[in-house]
């Protein structure tokens, strides 16, 4: 499963780059904002960092817009996908991209057959959201085994991003059933480091080597 991470905060892109940890990058609107920097000048940064894909997401309610939007957004960086929205417009700009070679990100899935719409347009990956779903009482992670199942019954090559995760067991739950990518905020890959046996194992392993190295 490949990690994306799920910010625009270039210092923690960044840190979590020189631990391995970035396969990737999404952002949204609300990220942009919480960054508090241009959108251009975030991404372009962004890309100076990683390699990965950098999702950027269209803002216009009509494929004309968005594909517009498209044609400005690829100027950015050499490895830009476009994000774009479930909805009718949406998948015909998915469409459209697709038919020239270029890469989307269908956002805001919440149900198997949003999943299935936005493969059969041609996105290159949809974005189901787990803990959207779950604030709502409603299993984000069984969305996730429905879209494998559906992918893997047709040999969709469309891949799974896990979005909206808030924990690592949302990771977890999504590695065990085959997603292709999550993305995460940086707080939440940090907790996969966690474990007190590993903190624990880490402080007596320094102490036992003072006392040794003292001879
Ligand atoms: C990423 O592509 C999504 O926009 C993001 O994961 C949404 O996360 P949220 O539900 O925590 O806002």
């Amino acid at each position: 499963m490949q990690f994306f991470i799920d910010t625009a905060d270039t210092d923690a892109i960044r840190r979590a780059h020189e631990m391995g940890l970035v396969d990737g990058v999404t952002t949204n609107p609300s990220l942009i904002k919480k960054a508090g920097k241009d959108h251009k000048a975030t991404i372009q940064e962004i890309g100076t960092i990683t390699d990965g894909p950098i999702s950027v997401e269209t803002l216009s309610e009509t494929a004309e817009g968005m594909l517009k939007e498209a044609d400005e957004y690829i100027t950015w960086g050499k490895n830009i996908v476009i994000k774009v929205v479930m909805s009718p417009e949406g998948m015909k700009a998915v469409r459209a991209l697709s038919a020239r070679g270029i890469r989307t990100n269908v956002t805001l899935i919440f149900t198997p057959m949003q999943a299935l719409v936005a493969a059969k347009a041609g996105a290159t990956y949809v974005s189901p959201f787990v803990g959207r779903l779950d604030d709502i009482a409603q299993p984000g992670i069984e969305l996730i085994q429905q879209i494998r199942t559906i992918f893997d019954n047709y040999a969709l090559d469309t891949q799974i991003l896990v979005a909206s995760v808030r924990h690592p067991i949302h990771m977890l739950d999504a590695a065990l059933i085959g997603a292709d990518v999550a993305t995460v905020p940086p707080a939440t890959l940090l907790q996969l480091f966690k474990h007190p046996l590993t903190d624990q194992g880490i402080a007596t392993f320094i102490e036992d080597a003072k006392a040794w190295h003292k001879g």
